[in-house]
């Protein structure tokens, strides 16, 4: 029942990208439009997702929005276009960078494509809970770094916030341990990071954006597919692949963008102000995230869909090589320490 997404949204991402070039980097609200991302003095800014509208950051994004635009007199506000409208997270990436849209949200590895020191927060086993990965993306002596660490492709990190404890989904299933896996093929984000871990995990790793997945589940491209549960149920995988297994391999992290230029044109006032309203942000975000992960159990069950324990033990075991594989440098070892050492009860 999805959406013949793949061609619209192809002709979407072609008519937006030169409608953004054609303005020079997106319309203006009050203020002036200036060349790359900048503007002064204000601007209705373009912001890109994946996600559907009633997905928690969609949600909180668009609140972020209006919170913005009155707290600056309507000089600040945000177009929030859904549904991957502008494109996929690795064109939008590159349409922020470029300054043709100003924000954009993109999953870890994404950016772990552009600085492989992303990689760390994108590691199985890193995070021992969401409450623990909030703590950790949030805190600006760990990442003050790595958030301005692309500002010279044009891309600054505003922040992340949580993508979810990921479990694997199938259509043929339960998965209760990693040999339950073999030979199925499982949709994973395109890095090498995320390829490896499915491998560890026993399957075989097929890489694509997340919009190709419920038609790609629907045809037999794939078996199955790994994320939390409120992705599962607001792409509507599970109706097609109706068997989850909490094999909690991955916590995953999503990171909003904004172009360089932009952010350093903005006035001293106006970005405190940005600041002020992106700590509003997450502090709604985490309220809406709880209730989507109730809701979206609830709604997965009663179109029954199972819900597996597997051996985890088994399934943490299985992906232990690949920390010490991807961590290859002394800013991504500090990075990881840093993260262990903010481990409630570290
Ligand atoms: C989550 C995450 C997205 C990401 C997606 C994926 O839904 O929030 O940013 O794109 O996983 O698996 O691609």
């Amino acid at each position: 029942m999805k959406r013949s997404k793949t061609l619209t949204m192809t002709a979407l991402i072609s008519g937006a990208a030169l409608t953004l070039a054609a303005c020079g980097g997106g319309g203006d609200a009050e203020g002036d439009s200036t060349a790359g991302g900048a503007a002064e003095g204000g601007k209705t800014l373009r912001l890109a997702i994946n996600q559907t509208e009633d997905y928690p950051s969609t949600v909180a994004l668009t609140n972020f929005g209006e919170n913005l635009s009155e707290a600056t007199d309507g000089r600040w506000s945000v177009d929030v276009y859904p549904n991957e409208q502008l494109g996929a997270q690795a064109e939008t990436l590159q349409l922020v960078a470029d300054g043709a849209v100003d924000l954009a949200v993109v999953a870890g590895p994404q950016l772990e494509n552009l600085n492989k020191d992303f990689v760390v927060f994108n590691l199985p086993t890193v995070f021992e809970s969401v409450e623990h990965e909030t703590a950790v993306i949030n805190d600006p002596e760990i990442t003050k770094d790595l958030y301005s660490s692309l500002e010279d492709k044009g891309i600054s990190v505003v922040g992340g916030f949580t993508a979810g404890m990921r479990g694997v989904y199938t259509k043929d299933g339960p998965i209760e341990k990693p040999a339950d896996l073999n030979g199925m093929k499982i949709r994973v984000q395109e890095t090498d990071t995320n390829i490896r871990m499915i491998e560890l995990m026993g399957g075989t790793a097929t890489p694509m954006a997340f919009g190709e997945v419920y038609t790609a589940l629907q045809s037999g491209v794939i078996d199955g597919a790994e994320n939390a549960e409120p992705s599962y149920v607001t792409q509507k995988h599970y109706e097609v692949a109706k068997h989850f297994s909490y094999t909690d391999h991955l916590i995953n992290t999503d990171y909003l963008i904004i172009n360089s230029d932009l952010l350093a044109s903005m006035s001293e006032d106006d970005k405190a102000i940005f600041d002020e309203q992106w700590d509003v942000f997450l502090d709604d975000f985490g309220g809406l995230w709880e209730e989507s992960l109730n809701s979206a159990i609830e709604e997965a069950k009663a179109a029954g869909v199972t819900f597996t324990q597997p051996d985890k033990k088994a399934f943490a075991d299985a992906l232990a090589p690949i920390v010490e594989e991807s961590i290859t440098n002394d800013v991504q070892q500090k990075l990881f320490d840093d993260a262990k050492a903010a481990a409630p009860g570290a």
